[in-house]
């Protein structure tokens, strides 16, 4: 390994640091992972510094395989077995109780966890090389737009990581959806990257969502996020900008906006594809909010499947 500051490491390297408690970005499908060792609370706890992340805000395990969940939760209901088959692996996060094995800083003190069983391939076959599982949040600094690829991890976590397992870009570009399972009522956390249509369907009945709150009692769920470095104003479908300036930029789904010049604008997906447009989203942000304008201006997508994770980030962009 060189001595830059945040190097790419070997997944040897990467296998060796995480036993010995250090951290290293991970590539899944949704975004780049921040692991540590999920079940070392001191691993766990340098995941918080380097992020700067308030440790009210818990982590998501992530497992290789079913049996390995066994040691972190205490119970497994027949919902979930059914959504393991149709979803694992995969951007699916549930919310089940806890054992005494998952420390409290992984939950933030609560009784439930959050796990997740990655597709990617170095996600999962790092995991299967550890006898841990990975408690993994979003490689970016607190607040601030998630990695899809590892030149974001190094711009933000530089100095403070181990090192990057490169993985490419991903796929999906949106973290997991989060449904929780632990009330009588399962309830959607965050929409992410398994559309909530895709649940209902498979599920047979329509879901709850509680995705919004400003109170950091209900973690996970904060309305400002995703900061792309420059105030963002988002716009509900077919709605322009009206005071327009000449140093603004536009994200727009698949219109391009005559008043400002091409190099102060992205499209999420000239053709109008959800899923391009959230392999875009993330990366989109980050490079208007390079261009320092004064108000990065963007238009909501179609409201369905992936469109509403990628409003969703949106929101929380335009509100921090
Ligand atoms: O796609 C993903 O889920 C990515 C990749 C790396 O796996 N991870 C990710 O982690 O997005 P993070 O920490 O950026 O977002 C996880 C969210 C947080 O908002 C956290 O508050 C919520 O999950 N969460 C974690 N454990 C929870 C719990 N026990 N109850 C409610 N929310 C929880
Ligand atoms: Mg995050």
């Amino acid at each position: 390994m060189t001595t830059e500051a945040c190097p790419t490491c070997s997944f040897e390297e990467a296998v060796a640091a995480l036993k010995e408690g250090q951290l290293v970005a991970i590539p899944t499908e949704t975004v780049y992972g921040l692991a540590a060792n999920g079940l070392d609370e001191q691993a766990v706890a340098k995941i918080f510094e380097a992020k700067e992340r308030p440790s009210f805000d818990p982590l998501i395990l992530h497992f290789s395989e079913i049996s390995a969940l066994q040691a972190c939760v205490a119970f497994i209901p027949d919902v979930a077995h059914q959504l393991f088959e149709a979803f694992w692996p995969g951007p699916l996060t549930l919310i089940l109780r806890k054992t005494p094995r998952v420390p409290d800083l992984v939950t933030a003190g609560m009784d439930k966890v959050a796990v997740r069983m990655p597709s990617h391939p170095i996600a999962r076959k790092l995991l299967q090389a550890l006898p841990f599982p990975l408690a993994a949040p979003s490689a970016n600094l607190f607040g601030r737009t998630s990695p899809t690829h590892p030149d974001h991890v190094k711009e933000q976590l530089s100095g403070r990581i181990y090192g990057v397992l490169d993985g490419g870009s991903c796929a999906v570009g949106v973290e997991s959806t989060i449904l929780d399972l632990t009330s009588s009522e399962a309830e959607i956390l965050r929409w992410g990257g398994i559309p909530q249509e895709a649940l209902e369907n498979f599920l047979g009945h329509p879901l709850k969502a509680r995705t919004s709150s400003s109170r950091p009692s209900a973690p996970g769920m904060l309305e400002a996020h995703y900061s792309p470095g420059s105030p963002l104003k988002l716009l509900p479908i077919g709605q322009f900008p009206v005071d327009i300036h000449e140093n603004d930029a536009w994200l727009g789904f698949s219109t391009p906006l005559e008043e400002l010049p091409e190099e102060q604008q992205l499209l999420l997906s000239p053709r109008g594809d959800l899923h391009e447009a959230a392999t875009r989203l993330f990366l989109s942000l980050r490079q208007l909010g390079q261009l320092q304008p004064r108000v990065i201006w963007a238009q909501e997508v179609p409201n369905e499947g992936l469109g509403r994770a990628i409003n969703d980030r949106l929101r929380r962009a335009s509100a921090s």
